[in-house]
């Protein structure tokens, strides 16, 4: 006999499964979510997106006041980095939003069972807890354990020297020497935490082009600007190996001398967390890469088993694990829920941040589309004049004949926060027309949103 039942079982409560939790609570049922980690909100809040946009605005303003304040007027004596106290401020922004989500469970009556979660049939889940074991009756049950760091063969991960995001968000001292591998995502964020901070920064990518999947044109112009920014990178490089050696590690390339460095991050991608969940007792297989295969409810194969986020298809991102684990709840109290995969946006949140949203230009030119294109550089924007940040563009691809917005490509100061509008757009099936004679304050940066739709049709009006 089961300790305890519920209506609702949710495993992992990081974005995808805490959301989900309290969604679930909302429409009236009996939920209950296990986390095995300490804290509440998974990757993201613990050691993921937060922790790293913490130390991307301390570092940002660390390299300003040393490198851009004189420019504005401002005089400042030597600037000096505590890194005790960056680190600490981190901290404290992670407890602070951890600790929200056990708040948010209890206000919504979510039971937090603490442990690790395993299936052991079709309706039952097993919390293990040092050595304690709970046994759940759940009606459903939604798997939302998120992904990991992604090995490299041949690179001895240490936890130290070598390590993944986690260690890189908490390296002790400012590396001489840091070898990134990989330049997607977090290679690109933490990689410029630790150049603003004063480490010499050399990126390793085995592809000819950083940010893959991205906008090449975009990705090219925010390259040169890393590039500038004092980023080095090693396009077209495998690495095969790595290894420590005391303090110093030596990273393997094929066919070029082995490079020598303090500090190594493996940013080569993340794998789907499926460790121990008991898959296996309710006939669910794993599909190529590790990932849980779901029909468009969510559902397993097996039914009222359902799972979202990072271990499904689609991008590993925080922002669609929560669109997800919605409209996966909606769906099974509502009987209808969606999630538009054309509208989830991606965000580097670098200097300037790289944001983006519907098709590439590349995959228009691949599947044949004829569309427009109209873009505009923050340099021609007063606010971002006034801001003192004018490197980058806003880039709008437009359906030839309809005018519907189908993509939208930005590298430029807040780009992340200018992609909203982007989104919205496609969202509402807008076309470059509607943004453009949309009234959008003055001064701001959204103006070269405006700016980019009229140049679809050819009519910029500040250039
Ligand atoms: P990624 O998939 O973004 O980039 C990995 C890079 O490593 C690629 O450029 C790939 O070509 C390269 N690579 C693979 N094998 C290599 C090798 N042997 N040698 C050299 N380079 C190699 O992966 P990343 O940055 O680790 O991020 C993981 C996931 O986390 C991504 O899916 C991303 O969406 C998500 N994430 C999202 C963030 C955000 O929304 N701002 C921030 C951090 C992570």
């Amino acid at each position: 006999m089961a300790d305890q039942k519920h209506d609702l079982v949710v495993i992992g409560a990081g974005p995808g499964g805490y959301i989900a939790a309290i969604r679930a609570a909302q429409l009236g049922l009996d939920v209950a979510c296990i986390e095995k980690e300490k804290a509440l909100g998974g990757t993201c809040l613990r050691v993921g997106c937060i922790p790293s946009k913490a130390m991307l605005e301390a570092s940002e303003l660390y390299y300003e006041a040393k490198n851009s304040f004189a420019s504005f007027g401002v005089k400042v004596p030597a600037v000096q980095l505590d890194l005790p106290r960056m680190l600490k401020r981190k901290d404290g922004i992670v407890k602070s939003l951890t600790q929200g989500v056990k708040h948010l469970f209890k206000k919504n009556k979510v039971t937090h069972y603490a442990g690790h979660g395993t299936i052991s049939g079709k309706n039952t889940v097993v919390v293990e807890n040092a050595g304690s074991r709970t046994e759940l009756e759940a009606k459903n049950i939604i798997i939302a354990t998120g992904s990991n760091v992604a090995s490299l063969r041949g690179v001895e991960m240490d936890n130290d020297r070598i390590g993944g995001s986690t260690e890189a968000l908490v390296y002790p001292e400012v590396p001489e020497h840091m070898v990134v591998i990989g330049a997607g995502y977090i290679g690109l964020e933490l990689g410029s935490v630790w150049s603003r901070l004063g480490a010499r920064v050399t990126v390793l990518e085995y592809l000819e082009r950083i940010l893959p999947g991205m906008d090449t044109e975009i990705a090219e112009e925010a390259q040169k600007i890393f590039t500038r920014q004092g980023l080095e990178f090693r396009l077209g490089s495998r690495v095969t190996g790595a290894r420590v050696d005391g303090k110093k590690v030596t990273v393997e390339i094929e066919g070029v001398e082995p490079v020598k460095c303090d500090r190594v991050l493996v940013s080569v991608g993340r794998v789907p967390n499926t460790e121990r969940l008991g898959l296996d007792s309710v006939g669910i297989e794993l599909e190529k890469g590790g990932k849980i295969p779901v029909n468009e409810h969510f559902e397993t194969v097996t039914p009222g088993i359902f799972a979202i986020g990072d271990v499904i298809r689609g991008p590993m991102l925080a922002h669609k694990a929560e669109e997800e684990g919605v409209a996966c709840v909606e769906q099974l109290v509502n009987g209808y829920g969606h999630v538009n995969y054309g509208a989830i946006p991606g965000v580097v949140y670098t200097n300037p941040e790289v944001a983006s949203v519907g098709k590439t230009e590349d995959e228009l030119k691949e599947a044949n589309v004829r569309y427009r294109k109209g873009t505009f550089p923050f340099a021609a924007n007063g606010r971002a004049r006034a801001l003192g940040h004018t490197e980058g563009r806003v880039k709008i691809l437009a359906h030839e004949e309809t005018d519907r917005i189908l993509g939208v490509h930005i590298i430029g100061p807040r780009a992340g926060d200018l992609i909203a509008e982007a989104v919205c757009a496609i969202e509402f099936g807008a076309s470059s027309e509607d943004i453009a004679r949309t009234s959008h304050a003055h001064p701001t940066l959204a103006e070269v949103m405006k700016e980019a739709a009229l140049a679809v049709d050819g009519r910029t009006l500040n250039m």
